[in-house]
C-alpha cells in the first residue's frame, strides 16, 4: 500500500468567512454577466464588466496573468469546453455560452462558473445546460457528507449518467482545492475512480466544476494555447462552485444563498459560517 502525504490546506473559520467574502464578489460579477449575455454582445465587452464588478468591490481577478492568461474570466462559446478567451466573439441566440470567473480578495481566492443559452436555445443544447447544473449542485450535495473527496466526482457521473446515459463527462480537467492559491491540491475529479481521495475535513475547500458534452469526450486544445474544443463539434457546459466544508457542513462561498436552496432539493441543510 501506498501511503501519500496529503498536503490540504485547511481553513479556520474565521479564514473560511474571508473566502465568502472573495466568493460573493466572484458571484456578484458572474451575476452581471448573466445579464449581458445577449445576442449582439461581444465577449471581450462581458470581459470588461466582469472585471469592472470585481475591482469596484476592492478585489483582483485572479485568471488575469495566471499562466499568462490573458482575460479576466473564461468565456467559452458552444463546442468550447472550457478556457475560451474572451476576445471578438459576437453572441448569437441560440449559442451555449459558459463563463468562468475568479477573484482573489485579502488574498483569498474564488472560483466560479455559470452556463446559459442566449436568448431562445434548441431543447438538446438547454438539457446541456441543466443536466450539468444538477451535477454540479449533486456533487455539493456529496460533499456535504463525504468521507473521501472521490464520494464527489463518483455523484458528478452518477448524476450525468441516470439523467442523460449519452452525455460524456469531461476527465482531463476538473476541479481543485482554493484559498490562498486558485489551483491546489487535491485534484477533485468529475468521475468515480479507484482512488478514493483524500479523507475530507472541517476546513477544507474545494472548486467543484463538472464539464459535460453531448457525446464524445475527446477533447483538443487550440494553437492559442488555450481554448479546450470538443473534438467532434459537439456542446459542452460548465458549472462550478467553490465549497467550504466546516465541522457543522458545507457553505457554497459562490452562491449568494450559501447554495441553501438546491441543497434542500437534495435533503442537505447548509452551514453558514
Ligand atoms: N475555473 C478555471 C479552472 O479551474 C479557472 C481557469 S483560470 C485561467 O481551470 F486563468 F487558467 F483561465
Ligand atoms: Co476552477
Amino acid at each position: 500500500m501506498i501511503l501519500r502525504r496529503e498536503r490540504v490546506e485547511l481553513k479556520t473559520p474565521a479564514q473560511i468567512r474571508a473566502m465568502r467574502a472573495s466568493g460573493l464578489v466572484t458571484a456578484r460579477a458572474l451575476a452581471a454577466v448573466r445579464e449581458a449575455l445577449t445576442p449582439g454582445a461581444v465577449a471581450r465587452d462581458v470581459d470588461a464588466l466582469a472585471e469592472s464588478v470585481i475591482r469596484d468591490a476592492g478585489a483582483r481577478p485572479n485568471f488575469l496573468g495566471y499562466d499568462g492568461y490573458p482575460a479576466s474570466i473564461c468565456l467559452s462559446i458552444n463546442d468550447v469546453v472550457v478556457h475560451g478567451i474572451p476576445q471578438g466573439q459576437v453572441l448569437r441566440e441560440g449559442d451555449v455560452v459558459s463563463v468562468d470567473c475568479g477573484a482573489v480578495l485579502d488574498g483569498w481566492h474564488s472560483d466560479a462558473a455559470v452556463t446559459v443559452c442566449v436568448g431562445e436555445a434548441q431543447a438538446h443544447a438547454e438539457a446541456l445546460v441543466e443536466v450539468t447544473r444538477r451535477a454540479l449542485w449533486d456533487g455539493v450535495a456529496a460533499f456535504a457528507s463525504a468521507a473521501r473527496v472521490g464520494e464527489i466526482g463518483a455523484a458528478v457521473e452518477a448524476s450525468v449518467r441516470q439523467a442523460a446515459p449519452s452525455f460524456g463527462v469531461i476527465r482531463d480537467y476538473g476541479g481543485h482545492g482554493i484559498g490562498t492559491a486558485m489551483h491546489m491540491d487535491p485534484d477533485v475529479l468529475n468521475y468515480a475512480a479507484r482512488e478514493r481521495g483524500p479523507r475530507v475535513r472541517p476546513g477544507m475547500v474545494l472548486a467543484i466544476e463538472p464539464m459535460v458534452v453531448e457525446r464524445e469526450i475527446a477533447a483538443s486544445v487550440d494553437t492559442d494555447g488555450w481554448t479546450v474544443r470538443t473534438v467532434d463539434g459537439g456542446l459542452a457546459a460548465h458549472w462550478e462552485h467553490t465549497v467550504a466544508r466546516t465541522a457543522a457542513g458545507v457553505w457554497v462561498l459562490t452562491a449568494e444563498d450559501g447554495g441553501a436552496t438546491e441543497l434542500a432539493e437534495r435533503g442537505v441543510v447548509v452551514a453558514p459560517l
